[in-house]
C-alpha cells in the first residue's frame, strides 16, 4: 500500500527532466508493486517526439488530460478532462501525437515495462494475448461535456449537491475512477471520519478545505490508505476532483 499523503501542493513542486522534453512529479508511489501516480508534462518544443511503434504494458495505465491535447492513435483525442483506462495487455500506441504542451496524471498498476508491437494486425485497441481484461477499457474524450453525469443530493458523505461521472471502473471490485463535483457549499458533518478502501484524490477546479485548516487549492493531491482518519472538509466554492477509490466508498464516523 502506498503511504498516506494527507494533501499535496503539487504546484509548488518543481518538475524533474525525465527525458528530452518530459518532465514528471512523482505524486505517490507503492514500494513494493511500482504502483504510482505522476503528473506528467509533454513538451514537444523542448524535443518531445512520441513513440512511434505501438506497444503494450503488463501494468494498467490510466491517464487523465489537465491541459493540451494528445492522442494514442491520431484519431481520437483527448483534451482537457479527457480520460483513457488501458488495461495491462492492451495494444495502443499505433500513432501516437501530441501537437502541444500537455500535462496529464498518469497512473500505474505496477512497474512500468514496454513491450513493442512493430507491426500490429490492426490499428485499433486490442488484447495482446488475445484474452479479456480485468476490467474493460475506457476512454471518455471529453469528460466534463460528456453524458452519463448524475446529480447526487447529499453526495460524496457530505450535505449539499455533488455530481459524479464514472471514468472507468472494475465491475467486480469496484475499484475505479470518477469525477466528483462538489457544489459550492457542500460541506461534511463535523468530526473524523474513514473509509474501508483507500481514496486517491485530485482537485481539478476549485478548492477544499478540511477541518484541521489545511486548504486544498487546484492542483492538491492526496493518497489516504484505508482505515486511516480523516478530517471533515467543506467546499463553500465548489471543485472539480478526480478521484480513484479501491471499492464502493463508504463513509464511516470516527468521533
Ligand atoms: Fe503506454
Amino acid at each position: 500500500m502506498r503511504p498516506h499523503i494527507p494533501a499535496l501542493d503539487t504546484a509548488a513542486m518543481p518538475w524533474a527532466e525525465r527525458n528530452k522534453g518530459i518532465y514528471s512529479k512523482m505524486l505517490s508511489q507503492d514500494p513494493e508493486t511500482g504502483a504510482r501516480t505522476a503528473l506528467q508534462r509533454l513538451v514537444p518544443e523542448a524535443g518531445y517526439t512520441p513513440p512511434t511503434v505501438a506497444h503494450f504494458h503488463h501494468a494498467d495505465e490510466e491517464i487523465l488530460v489537465v491541459k493540451g491535447l494528445l492522442s494514442f492513435d491520431s484519431r481520437d483525442w483527448l483534451g482537457p478532462r479527457g480520460y483513457v483506462f488501458h488495461p495491462a495487455e492492451t495494444v495502443h500506441g499505433f500513432k501516437s501525437a501530441v501537437p502541444e504542451e500537455s500535462w496529464f496524471i498518469s497512473r500505474v498498476s505496477k512497474e512500468l515495462d514496454f513491450n513493442y508491437v512493430p507491426e500490429p494486425p490492426q490499428t485499433t485497441y486490442y488484447s495482446a494475448y488475445n484474452r479479456p481484461p480485468k476490467r474493460e477499457i475506457s476512454v471518455v474524450k471529453q469528460a466534463v461535456d460528456a453524458g452519463g453525469w448524475v446529480d447526487e443530493r447529499d453526495g460524496y458523505g457530505g450535505r449539499g449537491w455533488t455530481r459524479q461521472l464514472v471514468l472507468g471502473r472494475n465491475s467486480q471490485t469496484g475499484e475505479g475512477s470518477h469525477f466528483i463535483r462538489l457544489l459550492p457549499g457542500w460541506e461534511m458533518p463535523k468530526g473524523d471520519f474513514v473509509h474501508d478502501v483507500y481514496n486517491e484524490s485530485f482537485v481539478l477546479e476549485g478548492e477544499v478545505q478540511l477541518a484541521d485548516g489545511t486548504l486544498r487549492k487546484t492542483g492538491s493531491y492526496s493518497f489516504i490508505p484505508p482505515g486511516i482518519a480523516q478530517p471533515s472538509a467543506r467546499s463553500p466554492k465548489g471543485a472539480l476532483l478526480y478521484v480513484n477509490v479501491g471499492g464502493p466508498l463508504d463513509f464511516r464516523s470516527v468521533s
